[in-house]
């Protein structure tokens, strides 16, 4: 179990500068995190290095970017790419018998999910097989890093690999019942986690979500050690989750979108940090809060945690950036819609005495309740509602001002890590932008 460590002082400024290297292990997308710390590593002239979790050709073959996908994630990325497939997990992976996960499921109709009994003896060798490509494409990975790293350089290594929801059909369906579902389609996510559909995904989120640093760490051995010769310092960054203090009725409050079933994953995450640290290698996972990216587009209601950001901006900053995130976000809304409605909608929720239960930090995380989810699905779906349109929404303007704050303390705190995990919160994420 880890010890709660939230960051309250701002660390020091980093001293990389041009000639270091920020290593992306995980693919860039427009609104990820890890936008953030790439921005904060270009502006101190850094070299910037990528990496693809590759392509699924027709016939499921796992392939590298062909010419025109690599040339437009380079550019994007504002760097270059190492063009090894990095994709993490097992659901398409034979097993002995010639069967993955994946065929196990073939032809399973919804409503029979927990009636699924699944080989575990074949999911066993597909996990194995999984776990063989990754490390040996991650082997390929830092061989052709190894050549790109100048001698005496700074390296900082940012991991933001998390996912692994196995690719059958029967998924998403019930996962939009788990993680959406209200009324009559609420489904109970320890029902579903106690099923073997849920111990499915278990192990696979396991794989992609925690593993993954692992394995990194474990390729990069000889990369590290070459660099560490050299005079160079080795840093291993990892986005975390394990909830989030925000404003509730004032006061900074931990608390956590539930039911997080990627939270066993992210403990796992902190463990590999904290084994690697025992090593004496500067491995740190930082716990994030609430944003709305494309993987947590899945988990409706986790939003209502980032409105109270604004919030904690003003009190922390109160300035030019705080009017003008304000007034972004303020011209969002459609007509008679307000930012204090907003708020104050967000607030409720999270105040109300049926939330009081979930802030359990011990217990985390915790399963859905068919009234939480009566509750968080009307809220979010209420506070949704508030902006003009649906595709162009506050919590983009929100999302961009935290991933930008989180990325400048990652950023930082890397170049002399204190401690393989820490939380930031809403607290120090603003103030860190105050910091400018
Ligand atoms: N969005 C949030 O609210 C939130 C909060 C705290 C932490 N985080 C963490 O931030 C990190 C980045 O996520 P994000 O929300 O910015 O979304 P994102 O979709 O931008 O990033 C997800 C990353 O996971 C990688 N990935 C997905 N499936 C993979 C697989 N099978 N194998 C290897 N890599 C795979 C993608 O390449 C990408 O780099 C993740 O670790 C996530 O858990 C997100």
């Amino acid at each position: 179990m880890t010890i709660y460590n939230p960051m309250r002082e701002l660390p020091a400024s980093a001293g990389y500068k041009k000639g270091d290297v920020l290593v992306l292990c995980g693919e860039l997308f427009g609104r990820g995190y890890a936008n953030g710390i790439v921005e904060e590593a270009r502006a101190k002239g850094m070299t910037i290095i990528g990496a693809t979790v590759g392509r699924r050709d027709a016939d499921g073959t796992l392939r590298a970017l062909n010419g025109e996908e690599l040339a437009a994630a380079e550019e994007f990325l504002g760097g270059r790419i190492i063009n090894v497939p990095l994709e993490a997990g097992f659901d398409m992976e034979p097993a002995a018998d010639g069967r993955s996960p994946l065929d196990q499921l073939k032809g399973v109709k919804a409503d029979d999910w927990d009636k699924v009994r699944l080989d575990w003896d074949g999911i066993e060798q597909s996990r194995s097989r999984g776990v063989a490509r990754f490390s040996a494409a991650l082997g390929a990975f830092a061989a052709e890093l190894a050549q790109l790293i100048p001698p005496g350089a700074n390296v900082l290594f940012v991991h933001t690999m998390a996912g692994g929801i196995p690719r059958a059909r029967i998924f998403m369906p019930l996962l939009n019942r788990v993680f959406k579902g209200q009324g009559e389609r609420f489904l109970s996510s320890e029902a579903f986690w106690n099923s073997d559909l849920g111990q499915l995904c278990r192990i696979s989120f396991d794989e992609v979500t925690a593993d993954t640093l692992s394995h990194l760490i474990d390729a990069t051995e000889e990369v590290r050690e070459r660099i560490a010769a050299a005079g160079g310092r080795v840093s291993y960054a990892a986005y975390g989750y394990h909830g989030t203090e925000v404003l509730i009725d004032g006061v900074y409050t931990w608390q956590s979108y539930t039911p997080y079933l990627q939270g066993w994953a992210k403990m796992r995450l902190e463990e590999a940090a904290t084994a690697a640290w025992e090593r004496g290698i500067k491995a740190t996972v930082y716990n994030s809060p609430e944003i709305q990216t494309n993987s947590s587009g899945l988990f409706l209601g986790v939003e209502i945690s980032l409105y109270p950001f604004l919030t904690a901006l003003e009190r922390e900053e109160g300035g030019a950036l705080f009017r003008q995130v304000a007034q972004e976000c303020r011209s969002l809304l459609k007509e008679g819609a307000s930012l204090d409605a907003l708020l104050s909608g967000a607030n409720d929720y999270l105040a109300s005495p049926l939330m009081v239960q979930f802030r359990d930090f011990d217990g985390w995380p915790l399963h859905n309740t068919p009234e939480q989810a009566e509750q968080m699905l009307s809220c979010a779906t209420e506070l949704l509602g508030l902006n003009a349109n649906p595709k162009e929404i506050v919590c983009a303007a929100l999302s961009r001002a935290v991933f930008t704050g989180v990325g400048r303390l990652m950023f930082d705190s890397s170049w002399q890590p204190a401690a393989p995990v820490f939380w930031l919160n809403h607290d120090i994420v603003a103030k860190r932008l105050a910091a400018g």
